[in-house]
């Protein structure tokens, strides 16, 4: 099938690759030209596991294009996916900006029936939005084309996109339309083969479907949170209550692990986006409050522990920190908890001396050139001359690190753990100190 995907990020690229690898030809657009060129290039601007390869099978089999030439993708496609940015307002709100602007370009040039397949997370009634976009575009251009909208949410994780698209959990559809509905059966029929996971619904509860998913997620890292804030109050191990509570098949073992704070391009900004949906319905989101206020709260724990360390002065002190990503296996810094770290370690007069394995490029964008930011090229460089060890990111290679490599070469052998990687009792036998999230008050007191 021709399908043409506006906005080639982390969403976009990767549904495009893979709608390619099923053998569909996929048109790419996107309004940031050096993206496109790079990609014409060969050149992929994101990290994400697979993925350069799969598009470079994708664009050797001639099934992959990249066009910064909205009206040439608005041509190529029947299926027109919106997969753009969809960022917090000033006020928290999702801005539908992006989306509504792709939604015009389609209903500008269309000469021919087109379904408008929503994949960016868009609050409650934005297909309707979208719908209102064509149906006047189309009246003002006296054109009367035949067009559907669908919602077609997206819950792929970064750090393992590629593998989520290609076997996904569950296909939603919000759609009434049955001619878009059966395009777009026939689109996924690849990814569909083991057993039925499209499930049809109207395009509101599809809307809402994503924000629920993200929110229940963010839910589940804040209640952990709270409970490992408790835990180091009252003496006990969050780890040991993790494995406790997660034997309960009601609740299980996934995402209930403690930590610095969730960050990242979603969860952030979709609970805060359905709290501003809710308040506009005049319902006040008690909860989903709570979980960000917790969060905001949590991303402050780790600076928090290197205060009490270094009893309150961090003036000219540098702070080795390993892992910059938001989390593992990706390059995406958005909201990540080590921007929080940074900016109050500056703020405090302290250098930071940091190492992730992707993340590096985009933490040097972000930031510039700073003589208190010193980005180097491996986790055991990050430690020369540090006083302490900060590990914000859980990739796999900071797991099992040489512990007397590490005693070396600090200053003072303190690790400051935002992802619970070691055994506190380990630790403390080799003799150094170790903060922890959660992991009770006897941990702290060596
Ligand atoms: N990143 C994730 O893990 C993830 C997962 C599920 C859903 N989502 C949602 O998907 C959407 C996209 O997220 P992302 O992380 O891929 O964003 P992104 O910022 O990585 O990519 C968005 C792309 O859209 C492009 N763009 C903006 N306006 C455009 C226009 N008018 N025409 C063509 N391209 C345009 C931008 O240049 C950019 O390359 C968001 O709504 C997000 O909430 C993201």
């Amino acid at each position: 099938m021709k399908v043409t995907v506006f906005g080639i990020g982390y969403v976009g690229l990767v549904q495009a690759a893979v709608l390619a690898e099923a053998g569909h030809q996929v048109c790419c657009v996107d309004v940031n030209p050096k993206r496109v060129a790079d990609l014409q290039a060969g050149i992929i601007p994101i990290y994400e596991p697979g993925l350069s390869a799969l598009v470079q099978q994708g664009v050797a089999q001639g099934l992959l294009q990249f066009t910064t030439d909205g009206a040439a993708g608005v041509a190529f496609g029947e299926l027109q996916f919106i997969a753009v940015g969809t960022p917090p307002d000033e006020d928290g709100s999702a801005d539908l900006k992006y989306v509504l602007a792709v939604a015009s370009t389609i209903a500008t040039h269309m000469a021919s029936p087109k379904v408008v397949i929503n994949k960016s997370t868009v609050p409650v009634g934005t297909g309707d939005k979208v719908k209102a976009v064509l149906t006047t575009t189309l009246k003002a251009r006296q054109q009367d084309i035949q067009f559907a909208v669908v919602s077609n949410p997206e819950f792929l994780k970064e750090g393992a996109a590629v593998a989520d698209c290609q076997r996904p959990d569950r296909i939603i559809l919000g759609t009434d339309n049955p001619w878009a509905e059966k395009l777009l059966r026939e689109l996924y029929m690849p990814f569909n083969r083991n057993h039925d996971k499209i499930i049809v619904m109207d395009i509101r509860s599809a809307e809402l479907t994503k924000y629920a998913a993200n929110c229940m997620l963010a839910t589940k890292i804040s209640f952990m949170n709270e409970m490992s804030n408790l835990a180091e109050l009252l003496g006990a191990d969050i780890e040991q209550v993790r494995h406790g509570i997660g034997s309960d098949p009601r609740i299980g073992y996934h995402f209930i692990y403690p930590g610095c704070g969730y960050g990242g391009s979603c969860f952030p900004k979709d609970v805060q986006a359905l709290i501003k949906t809710a308040e506009q319905t005049g319902y006040n989101t008690q909860l989903l409050k709570s979980v960000e206020a917790v969060n905001n709260q949590q991303k402050h724990k780790l600076f928090g522990f290197l205060q009490q360390h270094f009893a309150g002065d961090l003036q000219g002190k540098t702070v080795a920190i390993w892992g910059l990503s938001f989390k593992p296996n990706t390059d995406d810094m958005r909201e990540a908890s080590s921007r929080v770290l940074m900016e109050s370690l500056w703020q405090a007069g302290a250098t930071v001396q940091a190492f992730d394995p992707e993340a590096m490029e985009e933490t040097q964008r972000i930031y510039g050139s700073r003589a208190d930011l010193k980005l180097v090229g491996t986790k055991e460089a990050a430690l020369q001359n540090a006083d302490v060890l900060v590990i914000c990111t859980e990739w796999k290679s900071f797991r099992s690190p040489d512990f007397s490599v590490l005693k070396q070469q600090l200053k003072q052998p303190v690790i400051v753990d935002g992802r619970n990687l070691f055994e506190p009792s380990r630790l403390k036998e080799q003799g150094f100190i170790y903060y922890a999230i959660g992991r009770g008050d006897s941990v702290m007191q060596f």
